[in-house]
Order: C-alpha cells, then sequence, then structure tokens
C-alpha cells in the first residue's frame, strides 16, 4: 500500500487500534501504558465511559448545525467556563493554534482601538503557540520558523522567566498590545517559571494596560493540579485565555477566553469558525467538565503528581546524566544531559509511550486518572529506560 499523507510528521512504526483508560492496545494485541495523553489531550484516559456515551448520544441527535444559529449547548459551555475560570466571554474554535490565532486577533483589534497603528506581541523565549502563520512565528523555536519566512510581523520575543527583560520591552516599545505566554512551556522542556513570575507579568500587564493572553492550550482542563493553571497563583487573573487539548478529551475543540480590557473587541464579522462550538464538539467538553469534577480527577492529581515525582528522584538518585526532575501537577519533565530523542524508539519495546522535548527533557503526561498501580508502573519503566540509556552511552563513550 502506498502511503499519501504529507510526510509532516516522524512517526513512529506503531498504530493502535483500542484504548482504555490509561492503556492502548497496538494491531498486534501488545498494550501500552499511555505516559503522553496524545500530548495532554486524553485527560481522562482513552474512551472514557461519560465522554464516550455523551458523544454517541449527540452524535445520534445531532452533530453540526452553524454559527448562524444559536446553539444552546454552546452558551451552555460558554457559561460553565466563565464561571469555573472568572473569564467573562468565550470563542470556540478546533484547535490550539486557532484559538491563539483569535488572541492574536484580539491583541490587535485591542490596538487599534486605542489608536496603535503597528501593534506588537511581545512573546517568549522557548514557546510553542502552534503551527499557523501567526502562532508559528509567536512560538520560539527558529525550528519551527526555518522555511517559512518571511514571519508575520508585529512580535517581540524576550527571555521566559525574566521579568527585568520583559519591563525593559514592554518600556522599548510603546506599540505593545498584549503580551503571550503559556504558565509552563511544555514543548519548550516543560519549564517552570518562578513563583513570582506570572504576578509579576500581570503586574506589568495591568500598569500598561497590555493583555495578559495566557496560552493554557497544554496546561488547562487539569493538567497542573488545577482546572487552569493560573488558578495557583493568587491574583492573576489574565485577560484572555486559550485553551484545547484535554478540553475535548480528543473531540477536536479549542476555545479562546476574555476578560476585562479584552471583553467585547471582537465583534461581529471580526471572527468566525464553521466547526468552533458544534454540538458534538460542545457535549464532549461539558462531559470532561463534568467528570473531572464528580470523579474528583484533581483529587487523584495532587495525591499521585508529589508521589510520583518522589519516586523518580528515589529510583534516579545518584545517576550520572540526570540534570533535573520537575513536575507541574501531572506534567512531568526529567532533564538529562545529553540528547536523548531515541528514548521515545526504545520506550516501545518496554510498551509505554512518551515524549523527548527540547532534545534532553524527558515528558510524561499521563491522563489524569492513572492509580497508584499505573504511576508506579511509569515511574519504574522509564526509571528502567533512563539508566539503560545512560549505561550504554557511557559505556559507548569509554569504549
Ligand atoms: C501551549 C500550546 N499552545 C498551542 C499548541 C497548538 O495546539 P494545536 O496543535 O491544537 O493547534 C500546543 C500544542 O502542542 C501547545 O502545547
Amino acid at each position: 500500500m502506498t502511503n499519501s499523507v504529507m510526510p509532516t510528521y516522524g512517526r513512529l512504526d506503531v498504530a493502535f487500534t483500542k484504548g482504555k483508560g490509561a492503556w492502548l492496545t497496538d494491531v498486534d494485541g501488545k498494550q501500552y501504558l499511555d505516559a503522553l495523553s496524545g500530548i495532554a489531550v486524553c485527560n481522562l484516559g482513552h474512551a472514557h465511559p461519560a465522554v464516550a456515551e455523551a458523544l454517541a448520544e449527540q452524535a445520534r441527535t445531532l452533530i453540526h448545525t452553524s454559527n448562524i444559529y444559536q446553539i444552546p449547548l454552546q452558551t451552555e459551555l460558554a457559561d460553565k467556563l466563565t464561571k469555573l475560570s472568572g473569564m467573562e466571554q468565550v470563542f470556540f474554535c478546533n484547535s490550539g493554534a486557532e484559538a491563539n490565532e483569535t488572541a492574536i486577533k484580539i491583541a490587535r483589534k485591542y490596538g487599534h482601538s486605542k489608536g496603535i497603528d503597528k501593534p506588537v506581541i511581545i512573546v517568549m523565549d522557548g514557546s510553542f503557540h502552534g503551527r499557523t502563520m501567526a502562532t508559528l512565528t509567536a512560538t520560539g523555536n527558529p525550528k519551527v520558523h526555518a522555511g517559512f519566512e518571511p514571519l508575520v510581523p508585529g512580535f517581540v520575543r524576550v527571555p521566559y522567566n525574566d521579568l527585568d527583560a520583559l519591563k525593559m520591552a514592554i518600556g522599548h516599545w510603546p506599540e505593545a498590545v498584549a503580551v503571550m505566554l503559556e504558565p509552563v512551556q511544555g514543548e519548550g522542556g516543560v519549564k517552570i517559571p518562578d513563583a513570582d513570575y506570572l504576578v509579576g507579568v500581570r503586574e506589568l500587564c495591568t500598569q500598561r494596560q497590555l493583555l495578559m493572553m495566557l496560552d493554557e492550550v497544554q496546561t488547562g482542563i487539569g493538567r497542573t493540579g488545577s482546572l487552569f493553571a493560573f488558578q495557583q497563583v493568587e491574583d492573576v487573573l489574565p485577560d484572555v485565555m486559550m485553551l484545547a487539548k484535554g478540553l475535548g478529551n480528543g473531540m477536536p475543540i479549542g476555545a479562546c477566553l476574555a476578560s476585562g480590557l479584552a471583553t467585547d473587541v471582537l465583534q461581529p464579522g471580526n471572527h468566525g469558525s464553521t466547526f468552533g462550538g458544534n454540538p458534538l464538539a460542545c457535549r464532549a467538553a461539558l462531559a470532561v467538565l463534568d467528570t473531572i469534577a464528580t470523579e474528583h480527577v484533581l483529587d487523584n492529581v495532587a495525591l499521585l503528581s508529589t508521589h510520583i515525582v518522589d519516586s523518580f528522584k528515589q529510583t534516579l538518585a545518584g545517576t550520572e546524566g540526570v540534570k533535573s526532575i520537575r513536575s507541574a501537577g501531572f506534567m512531568f519533565g526529567i532533564e538529562l544531559t545529553i540528547p536523548c530523542a531515541e528514548l521515545v524508539q526504545q520506550a516501545l519495546g518496554k510498551g509505554i509511550l512518551i515524549n523527548v522535548t527540547a532534545d534532553k527533557t524527558i515528558r510524561l503526561l499521563p491522563p489524569l486518572v492513572i492509580n497508584m498501580d499505573e504511576a508506579n508502573t511509569m515511574v519504574s519503566l522509564v526509571s528502567e529506560l533512563v539508566i539503560e540509556f545512560l549505561d550504554s552511552k557511557a559505556v559507548k563513550s569509554v569504549a
């Protein structure tokens, strides 16, 4: 069979036929512990009964109408998201990149409303915001830019987790209208900023009336231990928050939420999406939010997150080549001193799905619903993998 799919991904040689909870089964019947959740998407695990039931029932009832009509499920979801986050309005789309595009449009329109002809958005080194032209420009990874120049104008970049640099940039750019950042950089290598960073960003934005735009595409929907990562920081409410990934547990849905200065910036005719917020996607997201509450999913994250990090610290104690072990809720990063992309393939052999970001950081994003046994299995398989890998490298470098 020829493969006529565009070769945009470096795919692993494995295909899955079904999933249940934290486990996936491949075409040969082999089982894998999914410690990646489709990259922070299937936060409730695979084939969660509440989501599956809601989707099946909605598919039999009504999948799609159009945003030219009222969509009660969309209104219900928007009300729920604003109530849960403290934000005021929601625009629905289908992906993280689209949620971020919406934020970028809000920032530019907000700038124009203040008489700024060429608005500037301040973005971060090491960030990831998506693959559309504006979001890849906002992304702080030269590999993502390569071959797609000219990039979109109107972005300036500062180091992440550096309030002085941000302050200087804000002073330097009178056209600045917004600061766009992730509460924890996922693709950038599970980079967790200092405890006072988001508060500082909020303060600087408020002083200059800049929009604080938080990309919670990866951190949102419970991933870091609270429904939204910003909720762990006192006195921080963003003006714009972007969501996708875990919101539909695999059903594509994205959302851009606005509050304060960002409210009502987009008016009829300014933005739209054919599929965005259709009944099927909204029904899935409602089931996800409901399940997180009723099944006390955040309690599970709180219970197991520290246990997992402590266990890694124990099993990898004294292992040369392990630079740091860090976590924000269920976003785990094990940074090695050497590049380790090949571990992803090696992990398949051990029956576990992992990821490597920023060349040297093993990233684990297990479903938020794993139990203690699964958590322990993850720790022992990944620790084994790391120790064997580092041993093999040490042997080679000596030989
Ligand atoms: C923080 C962040 N923003 C945006 C995106 C892009 O989301 P999507 O692939 O749904 O467009 C990602 C995807 O990894 C992400 O991690």
